[in-house]
């Protein structure tokens, strides 16, 4: 006689158990621990705010807890326009360091810190002055498109800037035939994939998005039967292609809430899957464990110390930040 006759327990079936262990997988990559120190800093840093006059802009990367102290959390483009429009004395920028120039070149008079001056970009430190000068020269009648992802020096020696939301418009728009598009090449193939132009590709990648490879993606497409694939353009092509949408972080949220789709598996920084449960409760989202380290060196005691005292303060020479601005506004009529 067997021993459980009358007892039977339905278990969840295997796709709904390898769901539960990605979520569980991806909030150990950066998880939130509210302790109570945490939430005192996050008042603190809030009375901080009202205190002199501030405004907290955070990229969509930044680590969750920074999340509760932002006024505004966005793509790379999104933050650009906050900070042209602001009207705080002080802009505490949480992203990385292209990001806080961006804010003090668009809001020159504002005072722009960024709580860890070292946090940078990977890519961003692919493009140099020199290399540049020297393949203007190569290409005399190109024009220059930077991706935002690039140094104030940069920006001051190209004709417009663009993110990857506006990248194509922006390329598109511009009379010149040929296009020499910095720093990264996912980006510039894809668009050069999208577009008539002839853009002369330049050598730069960043760290987080080219380590993904189609083998880890298709693994997980297997693991999470009928889900969708949302990817950033900063991915290598081969990702690209396995993808049913492309775009920046911007873009993401949108996809995922016209879409028909409940499993979404997103390819690009992990931290990203927090805002997109925060955008759209309804839906799943799943990523692998793929962290920026620059933009996790943003943290709220840093954040703190930065704005009781005035810290790390964001300076372009008035020339670089002149030249710089050109391109900036220019691609902010976009
Ligand atoms: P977004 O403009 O899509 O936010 O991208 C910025 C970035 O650094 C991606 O790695
Ligand atoms: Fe730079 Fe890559 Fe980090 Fe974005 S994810 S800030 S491109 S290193």
């Amino acid at each position: 006689m067997p021993l459980f006759h009358n007892f039977s327990v339905k278990l969840p079936d295997s796709t709904t158990i390898l769901k539960v262990i990605f979520i569980i997988k991806d909030m150990l990559c950066t998880p939130l621990i509210m302790t109570t120190e945490k939430e005192k800093l996050i008042e603190e840093i809030i009375e901080l705010k009202k205190q002199k006059n501030a405004i907290i802009l955070a990229h969509n990367y930044q680590r969750p807890e920074m999340y509760k102290v932002a006024d505004f959390i966005g793509d790379s483009l999104e933050l650009s326009k906050q900070a042209a429009k602001t009207d705080a004395d002080i802009i505490l920028f949480c992203g990385v360091q292209f990001m806080a120039e961006t804010a003090k070149i668009l809001s020159p008079k504002k005072r722009v810190l960024l709580p860890n001056l070292e946090a940078g970009c990977s890519l961003a430190d692919m493009a140099t002055v020199e290399k540049l000068a020297e393949v203007k020269k190569q290409h005399p009648n190109a024009a220059v498109v930077s991706y935002v992802n690039t140094s104030a020096e940069i920006k001051a020696m190209t004709d417009i800037c663009c993110t990857s939301m506006n990248a194509l418009k922006i390329i598109n728009s511009i009379p010149n035939k040929e296009i020499i598009f910095l720093p990264d090449i996912n980006l510039g193939k894809y668009i050069a994939s999208k577009t008539d132009k002839k853009i002369i590709l330049w050598d730069g990648y960043c760290s987080v998005h080219d380590q993904l490879t189609p083998e880890m993606l298709l693994e997980m497409k297997n693991d999470i039967k009928g889900s969708k694939v949302i990817a950033h353009p900063e991915c290598k092509p081969e990702i690209l292609e396995l993808a049913d949408h492309i775009c920046g972080t911007g873009g993401m949220a949108k996809f995922a809430k016209q879409d028909d789709g409940n499993d979404f598996i997103i390819v690009t920084e992990c931290d990203m899957v927090n805002k997109l449960r925060q955008d759209v409760p309804e839906k799943n989202f799943f990523s692998f464990c793929n962290i920026c380290n620059f933009m996790k060196s943003t943290t709220l005691e840093l954040a703190k110390e930065s704005l009781l005292e005035i810290k790390h303060e964001i300076e372009i020479p008035e020339e670089t930040l002149k030249k710089a601005r050109k391109s900036l506004d220019r691609m902010l009529e976009f």
